[in-house]
């Protein structure tokens, strides 16, 4: 590691005496009320008034008939899963997964999360390249892996750092195969996208729908997820299994395997606290990614894109791509990374690596599904096909590789929205000097 506080690109740049997070929770105090109200009138476990309030205030705010409060994102995407694997192809004995011997096209950019779900119902992931409008899935290498696997039913589909993907297309290439959505809106909630001349809000454009309230996320419960959709009958079969699956009879008695996925009255109290400050801190992130943009307009480098005239994004996370031309030499191991530093370039280790060493958070882009080592042998299927097998000793070049390019010269930025002006300013002074150039003093 460069050490920065001695190389004079860094000269007179103090470190922020604290930390400067990627994305930390932002409390108002409300949510301290709605908790010690839980514990006043002992609704402490997964029953109680604060979990009604935020199953109905999400619910309308998204503009679904129905939410379902569980203990985690994850938990959501899970049900969310198991209840498509169950409509496509019937119910599983208990000791198998609902998605046995069955693939399922997932979105490649996006944390594992998203996608595990599909493995825990012994399901195999198929995943389907991205594209550089959105860095969502390409609705070209969903057409096509249709083309290699027609007989798939279900399409696991991300936002990615609070963008919505291009779900006209998406949703016309599952239509035209009669494949079912679980949308996957955990980093996008509050963002919307104009689907059919009217805007819809993520987490209402799949067939099955989940959130997050992680504590990274645009509101938090300190932890948990929803799932959400129009349908009574799914919404209450999740809200069943994840109550271990009671039946109604006066004993313990189960015709379904069951989850403890419920979320906790405690936990939806802070979710109660946060859901009316939803606008205040997606207006937040706006100005942080705005700053962000005119701030590094003069460096090789882009910001994460999205469509601007079908979407509107939650800006949860702000992002940047060094230009090709502008990436110093860079290379990454399993968990290491080593970088070269020349004139006038840079890379996102560097970058990375002189934001921490002053004391602010940034992150790799996460890295692709199918660059992960436990998903190394699934389907990887891109604009022009099969991804994977695409270099050849004897041939020059290989297949495309957007999710790959964009992990490779992309990083996330710290975004939290406690960030002061002056400190983002300083942010975009270290940059600038990992370029070799300097701004602001
Ligand atoms: C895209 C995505 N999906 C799913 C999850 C899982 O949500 P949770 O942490 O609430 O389980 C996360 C984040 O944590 C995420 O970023």
């Amino acid at each position: 590691m460069n050490d920065f506080a001695s190389d004079p690109r860094f000269a007179g740049i103090e470190p922020f005496r604290d930390k400067l997070w990627l994305s930390s929770p932002t409390m108002h105090g409300e949510e301290q009320h709605w908790v010690d109200e839980a514990i006043r009138t002992n609704w402490v476990s997964t029953v109680g008034e604060n979990i009604n309030e935020i199953e109905k205030q999400i619910a309308a705010y998204v503009g679904v008939k129905h939410a379902v409060a569980l203990s985690a994102g994850t938990a959501a995407l899970h049900l969310a899963t198991k209840l498509a694997g169950e409509k496509l192809y019937g119910q599983a004995r208990p000791n198998a997964g609902t998605l046995a011997g069955r693939k399922v096209f997932c979105s490649d950019m996006t944390f594992d999360a998203s996608i595990n779900p599909v493995a825990y119902e012994d399901g195999e992931a198929v995943f389907i390249d991205t594209e550089r409008g959105t860095w969502n899935m390409d609705p070209a290498a969903l057409e096509k892996a249709f083309e290699i696997y027609p007989e798939v039913r279900l399409v696991v589909i991300a936002h990615l750092y609070g963008t919505p993907g291009r779900m006209e297309e998406l949703k016309a290439v599952c239509g035209r195969h009669g494949a079912l959505i679980v949308e996957d809106a955990a980093e996008s909630l509050g963002a919307k996208y104009l689907l059919g001349g009217r805007w819809v809000e993520t987490g209402a454009l799949g067939d099955y729908n989940c959130i997050s309230f992680n504590g990274n996320k645009i509101i938090t419960g300190s932890a948990g997820g929803m799932f959400l959709s129009d349908s009574s009958e799914d919404a209450d079969k999740v809200r069943k299994w994840s109550t271990q699956s009671r039946e109604a009879a006066p004993w313990y008695q189960h015709e379904e395997i069951g989850y403890n996925y419920r979320m906790s009255n405690i936990v939806a109290g802070v979710v109660r606290g946060q859901i009316p400050h939803l606008e205040e801190h997606i207006a937040g992130k706006r100005a942080v990614y705005e700053r962000y943009r005119a701030g590094l307009a003069d460096l090789p480098v882009k910001m994460n894109p999205w469509d601007e005239e079908k979407s509107v994004p939650n800006f949860w996370l702000s992002c940047l791509i060094v230009d090709e031309e502008a990436m110093c030499p860079q290379v990454r191991g399993e968990s290491d990374a080593l970088y070269l530093h020349e004139a006038g370039k840079s890379c996102p280790t560097e970058i990375l690596e002189a934001l921490a060493a002053f004391n602010a958070e940034g992150r790799p882009i996460w890295k692709p599904m199918h660059m992960q080592p436990i998903y190394r042998t699934n389907a990887f299927v891109t604009a022009e096909g099969n991804g994977r097998g695409r270099t050849n000793a004897y041939i020059a070049g290989g297949g495309i590789d957007v999710g790959a390019d964009i992990f490779r010269r992309g990083l996330c930025l710290p975004s939290d929205n406690k960030m002061t002006p002056e400190q983002q300013d300083r942010v975009i002074d270290i940059i600038h000097r990992c370029f070799g150039s300097k701004v602001g003093i």
